[in-house]
């Protein structure tokens, strides 16, 4: 058989797909294979019948999901019409990226190979199903995982083994080349560009929504800075209901962007363009001309951990023998336990590598960035009001993610931080954004209860559950919400008393920290026991847990089955029963983060 060309199609959501898939795409180019790699839903999905060669690198979302770049392929090959055979010239892989901490690990990838050996497409070998949850990350069981793809290749395609790969240290072609202007006229406003049309904004369109307020909503000697920030979202065709989230990408911090010009030895000022080397390229998302600020700012991501392939594409521009020397280890797969400890443990920075690296980072090649720096990926936070009592508005309730590791200084999230720095009172400042269906949906009927757990910031989708119910003339709403203090943190506080006062809300509270002994939410769901097998046997109330602590929603549930064995009168398994029949009818819903 002659040369196949290889596809390599991806679903990704956080970018590890992402970055697998091309990691897949140029060992192929350094076996001179042609290759084309695409999200899948950039490519038109009825051309499978006459690919050859498919490699497909999936991610599962929290809740068994595909990504958002694959849902419309997702639901084209599950159709009841697709003929089965219909992909039999096809032979294909699956690989899968997941985490085991999650119920439905790797679901996507699982449910992909099945499919596709259903349509009667060949498997070249079992799905990959790399877990994050690993030691050494995702690469323990891709890499063994690829050595397998390849040999079931070259058996099939033997004139493909005899091939020569290029050499490691020898960089491919950049993905895009840049072009800089000299004519500083034609400097454009690269950082708004207000949609026209009026769709639904999305990821390709977000609506850049003025910030209203920002407000720490925390006590200032609490260790903890949580907002409230509000958008104004006039003039967008953005709806959401309670349970929905918005979508913002955070960008880097002017300190970032001026040290990670200083170290690349580049102008913020200067503007280029972009011209893809291969046209098969997905566009990238940025202005034409861009000035070299927005593109570190608000494309480039610098503040993430870098993943090997990173070390692998810094490693061939390397000249000063030490570095060399340890980007080399760092690529191999010998020295990922390195590499582990350098970078992941403590949380490194792709700046701070480069700062650690100053020979190779100055001789790097400008026309790389685009392929050492995925793009910053968009952050989901729960929105937290509703359109009814908040009209125009869009508000959510975010913990500022700041912790220390082993680093001397201390570690911050990016998205977090950089929201909790804007600040309305200097001058206008918008934010693209657009919003997206979540997981938790509240009842339609007007009679049926609502019992949320939501402690912590957990409790932003019930304050948009709570205030859509309220103009909805739905009074029977039960929420447990717990923090550590009544004085410190206790959002929101005089809403609930407002709530309580009309008699629209039943509100108990943990504070786990005002006593000697720990009070949580799930205590509070065993004290209520009665109540709450009333709301749910007899008045079919649903129940709903949101929050980011690891253990809470596991604790909630198991104080949950104790409430059905204590007030029912049920045994253990029939419990866990219940609660399972719950969870499929939908009477039972949660949303969880870390
Ligand atoms: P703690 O920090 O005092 O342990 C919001 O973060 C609230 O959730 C805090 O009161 C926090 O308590 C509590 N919390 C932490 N871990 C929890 C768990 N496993 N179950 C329930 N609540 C928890």
């Amino acid at each position: 058989m002659s040369k196949p060309s290889l596809l390599v199609l991806y679903g990704s959501q956080t970018g590890t797909a992402q970055d697998a898939a091309q990691r897949i795409a140029r060992q192929a180019q350094r076996r001179q294979l042609q290759v084309q790699v695409l999200p899948l839903d950039n490519y038109n999905v009825a051309n499978l019948i006459s690919e050859s060669l498919v490699v497909f690198v999936c991610s599962t979302t929290g809740q068994g999901d595909p990504p958002d770049n694959m849902t419309a392929f997702w639901r084209f090959i599950f159709k009841k019409s697709l003929p089965v055979g219909s992909l039999s010239r096809l032979d294909c892989a699956v690989l899968g990226l997941g985490d085991s901490s999650y119920p439905k690990f790797n679901y996507v990838a699982k449910k992909l190979h099945k499919r596709l050996l259903q349509l009667g497409a060949g498997m070249l070998l079992p799905a990959g199903l790399a877990d994050d949850q690993h030691d050494l990350g995702s690469d323990a069981v891709t890499d063994p995982w690829l050595t397998s793809f390849w040999e079931r290749v070259f058996a099939l395609y033997p004139s493909l083994a005899d091939v020569i790969p290029l050499r490691e240290d020898e960089p491919l072609p950049p993905t895009y080349t840049f072009h800089f202007l000299d004519d500083v006229e034609e400097k454009t406003d690269d950082r708004l560009r207000i949609p026209t049309e009026q769709t639904a904004p999305s990821q390709s369109h977000p609506f850049p929504a003025r910030l209203v307020s920002n407000r720490r909503v925390t006590d200032m000697s609490h260790f903890q800075d949580v907002r409230h920030i509000e958008f104004d979202v006039t003039g967008s065709s953005i709806e959401f209901a309670a349970g929905d989230v918005v979508m913002m990408r955070p960008c880097n911090t002017p300190e970032d962007v001026q040290q990670f010009c200083q170290l690349l030895r580049l102008d913020p000022e200067a503007m280029f363009t972009l011209r893809a080397t291969d046209n098969t390229a997905v566009q990238a998302r940025l202005p034409q001309p861009c000035t070299v600020r927005h593109l570190v700012e608000s494309y480039l991501d610098i503040a993430a951990v870098p993943r090997r392939s990173f070390f692998e594409l810094l490693s061939t521009f390397a000249t000063n023998e030490m570095e060399q020397q340890k980007l080399v280890e760092f690529s191999s797969a010998a020295g990922q336990d390195e590499l582990h400890s350098y970078c992941n443990r403590p949380r490194r920075t792709a700046l701070e590598v480069l700062a650690d690296f100053p020979h190779t980072t100055a001789e790097m090649k400008v026309d790389y960035l685009l392929d050492l720096f995925p793009e910053i990926q968009p952050r989901s936070f729960s929105i937290a009001s509703s359109l009814q009592a908040h009209p125009h508005r869009l508000q959510v309730l975010v913990a500022v993610v700041h912790y220390k590791t082993k680093m001397c200084k201390p570690r911050r999230g990016l998205c977090s931080t950089w929201l909790a720095s804007l600040d309305p009172a200097q001058g206008e400042v918008y934010v693209p954004q657009w919003v997206k269906k979540g997981s938790l949906k509240f009842p339609k009927e007007k009679d049926t209860p609502v019992i949320m757990v939501g402690p912590g910031t957990g409790v932003a989708p019930f304050r948009a559950a709570l205030q859509e119910r309220m103009a909805d003339g739905k009074n029977a709403n039960v929420l447990f919400f717990g923090c550590r203090s009544e004085s410190k943190d206790f959002y929101f506080r005089s809403e609930w008393e407002a709530m309580m006062k009309t008699g629209h809300l039943t509100l108990f509270t943990a504070f786990s920290r005002d006593q000697e002994e720990k009070v949580y939410v799930q205590d509070q769901v065993r004290e209520n026991a009665e109540l709450l097998w009333d709301l749910i046997a007899n008045r079919r109330a649903c129940f709903y847990i949101a929050g980011n602590a690891k253990q809470m929603p596991t604790s909630v549930c198991d104080a949950l089955k104790e409430v059905f064995q204590q007030e029912g009168g049920v045994s253990s398994e029939d419990a866990s029963q219940m609660l399972a029949t719950m969870e499929r009818t939908g009477q039972f819903q949660s949303e969880t983060w870390s």
